[in-house]
């Protein structure tokens, strides 16, 4: 087997665009169903503290990176730079429907928290898991339609141009601790980057899950019908959490590297599609 890289002709561009300004959103932007908007509400309210903390572990390990890996973490802190910005802006659109997302945001801190005062390696190693999160959910959310089906047109927007840029850039987190580790033994390498993931994805999943059955109650959504309804949605339709199991698997596998599947067929089929939703008619 062929060793995996970051393709040599990947471009990774920084689309500086603005989503949602001006528009008065509906409380269940999507598809008119709480469940669906508290999924992806949840999952935007961690998305400023979360980038601020990826960009931060990035940046710690830039200096001495040959000059192409250079160039891209700066494209990689471009882009997230921006996601953040976004997603400020959409998560004011969830504030002002009335949801108080203090405990939300108190389940961030306090992951961010776990990894204070630990090697600045650890939290590379953080960074890299929850960035091959970010590119296998933006690879479904891009593939399959059903996921953003019966969206407001600039939300769903909004998700597409995030997931496009976490596709083009899912492979600089990785190669940065390529470099970082490059004098590691390999079975070390394997076991910090194995043990992190499965902590990382703990934390990730329980503290989204709490998330979205928090938003969920603020709509009088509670007890089984809260739990049950989160998991048919995260696990059966549409499935969102069983379709990306396997692309989370292979992180373990040996020879993995986030472009061992080149997905940037996705891309560009999305850039397409959300041009036309974008642009004046
Ligand atoms: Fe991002
Ligand atoms: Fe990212």
């Amino acid at each position: 087997m062929t060793k995996a890289t970051t393709p040599t002709d990947l471009t990774i561009t920084p689309r500086d665009l603005r989503f949602g300004r001006g528009v008065r959103r509906a409380r269940w932007w999507m598809n008119n169903d709480p469940i669906a908007t508290a999924f992806y509400n949840a999952l935007s309210v961690t998305f400023p503290k979360g980038e601020g903390f990826f960009i931060d572990s990035v940046r710690a390990f830039r200096a001495g990176t040959p000059s192409r890996l250079n160039a891209e973490i700066n494209a990689f802190i471009k882009q997230e730079v921006m996601h953040t910005r976004e997603h400020v802006a959409f998560n004011r659109h969830v504030t002002d429907q009335g949801y108080d997302v203090s405990l939300l945001d108190r389940h961030v801190d306090e992951a961010i928290a776990l990894t204070e005062g630990k090697p600045a390696i650890a939290r590379l190693a953080a960074t890299m898991a929850l960035e091959h999160f970010t590119a296998i959910l933006a690879h479904e959310l891009l593939a399959a339609p059903r996921h953003l089906a019966g969206a407001e047109l600039e939300a769903a927007a909004m998700w597409r141009w995030h997931a496009i840029e976490e596709i083009e850039h899912k492979g600089v987190a990785y190669d940065t601790w390529l470099h970082a580790t490059r004098d590691w033994p390999r079975l070390r390498r394997w076991a910090v980057k194995a043990l992190v993931m499965l902590t990382t994805t703990r934390k990730f999943l329980s503290g989204r899950y709490l998330g979205t059955i928090e938003l969920l109650r603020q709509d009088g959504i509670t007890g089984l019908r809260a739990h049950l309804g989160v998991l048919h949605y995260a696990f059966v339709r549409p499935g969102m959490v069983r379709k990306v199991l396997g692309a989370w698997i292979s992180y373990f596998l040996p020879g993995f590297h986030p472009w061992r599947h080149d997905d940037r067929k996705l891309i560009s089929r999305a850039e397409s599609d959300y041009a036309a939703a974008v642009l004046p008619a």
